[in-house]
């Protein structure tokens, strides 16, 4: 059986083909990022615009580079949720009326559900994350923990309560005169930093409970960056370094907490910012000293793909969870909706 996902939630037009047999086939994807740098973050009208003119070419080129034509393809899975509603649409549409012009059914995925299962795509099932384990989903729009029992089986531990922990390294990164998405590039200035030349604080660490909150570390990275009587490469660094420091460890604290009030030894991480190095070092050291184990992704399936869709897809169509007509679209979709596999 073979699944098309196709991912454009946001600003990446992402299609892939997942063979159940034979795993990934093909992974396209076109970054607008380039376009959405010149006004700091993503404009949802150019994003739906591009998506429509980069959809058709890269689902023709994903075919072509796995050898296949449509009439190898089982299901068409997109990305009906969460994201920008006129970018989801695009997706959504196209998905739908290919699906049903080649008689196929369409599965609707949640694109956060695609990067949590992400680690599963492309590992040996002996190393698959076993169920039940605790999740850190840490994107662009959204930072949470999820207790995961099953697939589907989802229950939102905390969450952050304003920006999301991308969201604010991208907003830091701009601060630092780093263009949009600026995440991957400050983390590797960071790496230039000295440790504790500049000093942030841990959001909400010292209040119980798992939720998040990012924003005053953007307005503390600021202030810093305002108040400075030089300003050389150096000290960027060292202010990156001490910004990572500070997201690092408020997650890394919080991913101890969830793990220890769940009772659970097993941690994914997930989302584009579970590629950054820091983030997994540090995790991975807390995890072996408690014994316990961490998975995550192969760095470029973190960030928004066609894989995870495909997969999820293959996934709920094999326990027959698709839709011939209907097509769906739902900015707003929590994993906690979702039906269990
Ligand atoms: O998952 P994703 O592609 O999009 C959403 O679903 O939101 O995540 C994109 C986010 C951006 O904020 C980007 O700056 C961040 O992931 N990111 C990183 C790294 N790579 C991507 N943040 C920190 N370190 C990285 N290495
Ligand atoms: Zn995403």
């Amino acid at each position: 059986m073979r699944v098309l996902g196709i991912e454009t939630s946001c600003d990446e037009t992402g299609v892939a083909i997942y063979d159940n047999e034979q795993g990934l086939l093909a992974n396209k994807i076109y970054s607008q990022v380039k376009q959405h740098a010149y006004y700091g973050g993503v404009v949802p009208e150019l994003a739906s615009r591009d998506h429509q003119s980069k959809i058709v070419p890269l689902i023709q080129s994903a075919l072509s580079e796995a050898g296949l034509k449509m009439k190898d393809i089982n299901g068409v899975a997109y990305t009906a949720g969460p994201g920008l509603i006129s970018a989801l649409m695009v997706g959504a549409t196209l998905g739908c009326a290919l699906a049903y012009a080649c008689n196929i059914p369409n599965i609707a995925v949640n694109h956060l559900e695609g990067h949590l299962l992400t680690p599963m795509i492309d590992a040996e099932p002996e190393h698959y994350p076993k169920f039940p384990f605790v999740a850190l989903l840490v994107s662009g729009a959204h930072t949470q923990l999820i207790a995961v029992s099953g697939i589907g089986q989802y229950q939102l531990l905390g969450e952050s309560i304003d920006d999301a922990a991308g969201e604010v390294f991208d907003k830091t990164a701009k601060l630092l005169g780093i263009d949009y998405p600026g995440g991957l590039i400050l983390s590797k200035i960071a790496q230039k930093g000295i440790v504790g030349r500049y000093k942030f604080p841990r959001p909400m660490t010292n209040c119980p409970g798992l939720n998040f909150s990012f924003s005053g570390l953007k307005t503390f990275a600021a202030n810093t960056i305002n108040n400075l009587a030089t300003r050389d490469a150096q000290t960027y660094a060292d202010i990156a370094r001490a910004f990572e420091d500070a997201v690092v460890d408020t997650l890394t604290i919080k991913c101890r907490r969830a793990l220890d009030n769940t009772g659970l030894t097993r941690l994914v991480i997930a989302g584009g910012v579970s590629a950054n190095t820091t983030l997994r070092v540090r995790l991975k050291a807390m995890i072996e000293q408690r014994g316990d184990e961490i998975f995550y992704a192969r760095k470029d399936l973190c960030t928004d793909n066609g894989a995870m869709i495909a997969y999820v897809g293959m996934v709920r169509l094999l326990s027959y969870q698709y839709r011939t007509l209907t097509i769906t679209v739902r900015p707003r979709w929590s994993l906690e909706d979702l039906t269990a596999v």
